[in-house]
């Protein structure tokens, strides 16, 4: 079963993925972390991302699409199933998708939508933290960890605020979204299914709707 959660900035998108993709047994593929990884090792393609996340804008298309349709076809073509988390983010990368899982013949199950509206996004993206080991996501005030500023399940390691969680660089991450990400649901609304569920519910009421869904898919496919 592959499937795609998409949403706003701190839709609760890498949340969710995290327990979903731990609960089905899906290869987590996160743009965003993969990305990250990237500028931790200051590779070539870390320093070239890194200077469009710092303001809140998207990396080109060019480098998105090669990377993670590379990394869902290589969790393929080695018997595994993905939870795309972050792509598409273009109506580009959505063609691109399309065409290359056509021609390898991967289909995707299920696409998920939160949604979230922009005061709580800005609430929630300002007081965030995030484990650099294991990636669990905190927030400062309603999910803090049990030792301020250490993670619960990595003894020792320190959480991390990023770099793109100010709020000037979260409305412009948001207007990004507006201008550049909604059409994608537009794009896949034309075409197929897109389920969507109220992110602004607790976390594991969402997280029991994304259940449901999933439960529900069978061997459905919607494209
Ligand atoms: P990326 O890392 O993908 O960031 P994002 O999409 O902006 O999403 P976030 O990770 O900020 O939020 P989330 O939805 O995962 O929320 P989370 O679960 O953490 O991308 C970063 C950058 O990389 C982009 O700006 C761009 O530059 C580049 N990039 C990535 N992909 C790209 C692509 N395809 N093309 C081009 N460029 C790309 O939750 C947020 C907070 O809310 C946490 O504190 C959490 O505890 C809390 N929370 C979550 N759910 C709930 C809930 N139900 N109730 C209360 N609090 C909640």
């Amino acid at each position: 079963m592959n499937l795609i959660v998409m949403g706003p900035p701190g839709a609760g998108k890498g949340t969710q993925a995290q327990i979903l993709a731990k609960r089905c047994g899906l290869t987590h593929l996160s743009s965003g972390d993969i990305l990250r990884d990237e500028v931790k090792k200051q590779s070539k393609l870390g320093v070239d991302a890194q200077s469009y996340m710092v303001r809140g804008a998207l990396v080109p298309d060019e480098i998105m699409i090669s990377m993670i349709l590379g990394h869902a076809l290589d969790v393929c073509r080695s018997g595994g199933s993905f939870l795309l988390d972050g792509f598409p983010r273009t109506v580009a990368q959505a063609e691109a998708l399309d065409l290359s899982f056509l021609e390898e013949g991967i289909s995707i199950e299920g696409i998920v939508n939160f949604d979230v509206d922009n005061q709580t996004i800005v609430r929630r993206l300002t007081g965030r933290m995030v484990c650099p080991n294991c990636k669990k996501v905190y927030h400062s005030q309603e999910s803090a960890p049990k030792m301020a500023g250490f993670c619960d399940d990595c003894p020792g390691v320190k959480l991390l605020v990023r770099e793109d969680d100010t709020e000037a660089v979260v409305l412009k991450r948001l207007d990004v979204y507006d201008k550049t990400t909604r059409p994608v649901l537009n794009f896949y609304a034309d075409k197929r299914k897109v389920v969507h569920i109220d992110g602004r519910l607790p976390k594991d009421v969402v997280a029991r709707h994304l259940e449901e869904f999933t439960d529900s898919l069978g061997s459905s496919k919607v494209f």
